[in-house]
């Protein structure tokens, strides 16, 4: 089956059931004495799948890898948001392809976001038919039938799911911490940002139960979890496809009253935020004061081209509530430069809003057209040298706030989950504040997974340094 875009902009009112992942005993052996190596791109959407995909591997029988050039089943997990990340995956393509001429055997395929994208497939068609199999977000739990076919066939073993398909409970997941989780409560989006592929490439809007969200929270926690982060492309509209009478403060509530220490959620649409939601976040304390709020631009007449439906005014309005009502309340964001007929003056109204804003940091991208999607067709003739300049004057804005943001740390003493070695220095533990600020610091290995009270000695741009308190 191959992907078609006309396809994937429709929406069905199929009802979405709920069913149970099961592999066919056949496959268990499929992969005794191989391993396997995950390449993964883009969003902790892509980087929780790929958790999935390592476990459904597992139980096939692979082993990981601890490097791509000796494993003998390589999948790039593939992210299509921005030209530069379709760019970074055919350059990738390119050397398998290598790989592929030196070690025949081995096994090769793509999955993920570009999966999901007819160029993309059609280009593999075209050019890369060397690579084994192809398959999408929609079919994960499919993979070992998949992997089957693409084993004993010669030819490019294609499997994308157009339309999105039921929610599969019970996947199997191998985490990449031990203390930190990713918990999906919804896939897909409905909301159609002018510019945005992720709609195309991951269905329409399907929310978890809440029964099963909460069930796997509470193991998290039963196995020692200290931190679960709710993951949806818009989480603030979890519940409205259900038409059940629960939305997102409810599902947050019932998720801090599971007591597990830390929660997050990303990524919330400014357009869904609702009163109620703010007050429960404030409520509870293992809600961490963080938050993600992506504006994308600060003029109004780019936002309504963007189809984002929030104003200037109107976003402002929930910042401040936001600040207001969450004690010491991190808040984040993603702005987009560039995008088509942006003029000065647009630009400036995003630097005002940075400028009333101060956010704690902020990622930010030049407009990248996608095939398929109403923005790619509007008239751009911003030229790339004005873009870039763009850019860089946002960016030093935003350093200078996210700096600003941190020197308010100095001398404070903060809670830390201390999750890894630190990666500049291996005497450091690193890990993050409840607001989600990477902080080092001089601590022993023993004490990896511990939630810590730390005092912060010194300050930079993108982290912090500290000492136990
Ligand atoms: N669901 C999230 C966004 C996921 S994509 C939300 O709505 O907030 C992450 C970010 O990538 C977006 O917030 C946006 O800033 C950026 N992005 C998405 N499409 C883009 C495009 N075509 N060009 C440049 N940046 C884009
Ligand atoms: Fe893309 Fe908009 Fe959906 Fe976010 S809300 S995933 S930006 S369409
Ligand atoms: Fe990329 Fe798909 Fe995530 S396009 S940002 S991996 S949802």
């Amino acid at each position: 089956m191959l992907p078609c875009l006309n396809e994937a902009k429709k929406r069905t009112k199929n009802k979405v059931m709920v069913k149970k992942y099961k592999i066919d005993d056949n496959f268990r052996k499929l992969g005794l004495g191989k391993t396997y190596f995950i390449k993964t791109y883009g969003c902790q959407m892509n980087v929780h799948d790929s958790e999935n995909i390592k476990a459904i591997l597992e139980e096939m029988g692979f082993k990981e890898s601890s490097g791509m050039e000796n494993a003998d089943l390589i999948l790039l997990n593939t992210c299509a948001i921005r030209e530069n990340a379709h760019n970074k995956v055919f350059g990738m393509i390119g050397r398998l392809k290598h790989m592929k001429e030196e070690r025949p055997n081995i096994i090769t395929g793509i999955c993920g976001c570009m999966a999901q994208e007819e160029v993309v497939v059609n280009e593999i068609l075209d050019k890369y038919r060397f690579l084994d199999l192809v398959f999408g977000t929609h079919n994960i739990h499919e993979l070992p039938e998949i992997l089957n076919k693409a084993i004993h066939n010669d030819k490019t073993e294609i499997d994308v799911k157009t339309i999105e398909g039921d929610i599969i409970e019970e996947i199997p997941v191998k985490r990449d911490s031990k203390y930190k989780a990713w918990v999906n409560i919804m896939y897909g989006c409905d909301k159609f940002c002018t510019y945005c592929i992720v709609p195309y490439t991951r269905g329409k809007q399907r929310s978890r139960r809440f029964g099963d969200i909460i069930k796997e929270v509470e193991s998290l926690k039963d196995n020692g979890y200290k931190e679960v982060t709710l993951l949806g492309q818009n989480v603030n509209a979890y519940g409205k496809d259900l038409e059940l009478d629960y939305d997102m403060s409810d599902l947050l509530e019932a998720v801090a009253k599971t007591g597990i220490e830390r929660i997050r959620f990303v990524t919330s649409h400014p357009w869904d935020f609702t009163d109620k939601m703010i007050n429960i976040i404030g409520k509870y304390s293992n809600i961490m004061p963080y938050i993600h709020l992506p504006l994308q631009s600060g003029s109004d007449r780019i936002l309504k081209l963007m189809g984002r439906r929030y104003t200037k005014e109107s976003y402002l309005n929930l910042f401040d509530k936001i600040k207001k009502t969450v004690p010491n309340v991190a808040i984040t964001t993603d702005i987009i430069v560039g995008f088509p007929g942006e003029t000065e003056e647009d630009f400036k109204d995003t630097l005002e809003i940075v400028d009333k804003c101060k956010y704690d940091s902020a990622f930010t991208f030049i407009f990248s057209p996608r095939e398929g999607t109403p923005a790619a067709k509007m008239k751009d003739d911003i030229s790339l040298k004005v873009k870039e300049d763009r850019l860089h004057r946002l960016n030093e804005l935003v350093n200078k706030y996210a700096y600003e943001a941190n020197l308010k740390y100095l001398g404070k003493v903060v809670p830390v989950l201390l999750e890894n070695v630190s990666e500049k220095n291996g005497s450091m533990l690193a890990g993050y504040t409840d607001t989600m600020k990477l902080v080092n610091v001089k601590a022993p290995k023993e004490m990896l997974g511990q939630i810590v009270l730390v005092k912060i000695n010194d300050v930079k741009t993108w982290s912090m340094d500290g000492e136990i308190a």
